[in-house]
């Protein structure tokens, strides 16, 4: 069975996408192969995923044309810098490392066909909320691909490259924000009695639920505030609180921090 993807670094979001991919039957496992430098995590993906783990990227752009990069955003350089990575018109890069704009690549490797990338780590839950701009190059076939790629672990919007800083906050950033909340609603809980696991499965599902009436409800945010308070009931009590003390306000200004570092790593 041919090869029909590569994964540059073999780490959590390869793995978890590596897993997504498999799970919705895009590719089977034979299929894909990665490569990582830690001995480890080639040993640990070939045995959980049983995915073929190369030690360089050098092999497996020689098994493949379409390649993912998931290394660290500092690690990119040294993949064309130092290992020498040469990749010509006939290979799709689908990079997702944070802030590495396309044109670096294309500054690399000029003739490929570049798609940047910004999924998120629910992936690891077949719940990626993600975006991804097409470089100069990439094909409509391309653009298929990376979709059908993205949209079998969650959901996929083509954005300008410009937007990309937004997504970051948006929605790469964004689950550790909502961890913070549903750990500080959770804390309550068991502050006034709930077993501790309960009260964060209660805030976790409370999340999971939220955020399928956004998407399926058809309502706004303020519509659904709204339908859930009802004048002298409990909820409303606690919304003119996160109103007082404005966690609209602070809850934006942590997108726009998340936005602005990734602007300045861009
Ligand atoms: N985690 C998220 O929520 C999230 C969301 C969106 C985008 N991303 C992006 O996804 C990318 C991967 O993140 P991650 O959390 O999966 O990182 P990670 O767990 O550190 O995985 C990256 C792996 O790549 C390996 N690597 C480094 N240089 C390499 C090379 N030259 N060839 C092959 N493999 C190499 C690393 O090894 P070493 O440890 O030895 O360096 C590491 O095992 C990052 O660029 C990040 O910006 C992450």
């Amino acid at each position: 069975m041919p090869v029909k993807i590569g994964f540059i670094g073999a780490g959590r979001m390869a793995e978890a996408m590596m897993r997504g991919l498999i799970a919705e039957g895009v590719y089977t496992e034979k299929e894909m192969i990665a490569c990582d430098p830690i001995a480890e995590i080639r040993e640990r993906v070939a045995k959980n995923l049983g995915v073929a783990v190369y030690e360089t990227a050098s092999e497996v752009s020689k098994l493949t044309n379409v390649l993912v990069i998931a290394v660290k955003p500092v690690h990119v350089s040294g993949l064309f810098e130092k290992e020498g990575l040469k990749l010509g018109s006939n290979y799709l890069i689908i990079s997702i490392a944070a802030g590495i704009g396309i044109r670096t690549y294309e500054s690399y490797v000029p003739d490929a066909r570049i798609v940047r990338v910004m999924p998120n780590h629910c992936c690891m839950v077949l719940e990626s909320a993600s975006a991804y701009s097409r470089g100069s190059r990439a094909t409509d076939a391309d653009i298929d691909l990376v979709d059908e790629i993205l949209s079998s672990m969650g959901l996929a919007f083509e954005v300008k490259e410009g937007d990309l800083d937004a997504v970051t906050g948006v929605s790469g950033s964004s689950p550790a924000f909502m961890y913070m909340f549903a750990e500080a609603i959770a804390d309550i809980g068991k502050k006034n009695g709930l077993p501790g696991d309960v009260a964060l499965e209660l805030a976790a599902q409370s999340m999971i639920g939220a955020g399928r009436m956004m998407l399926e409800s058809g309502m706004t945010p303020k519509e659904l505030v709204d339908s859930v308070c009802s004048p002298g009931g409990t909820t409303i009590e606690g919304v003119k609180v996160l109103e007082d003390r404005k966690l609209k306000g602070i809850t934006g200004e942590a997108v726009e921090a998340a936005i602005k570092k990734s602007r300045s790593m861009g």
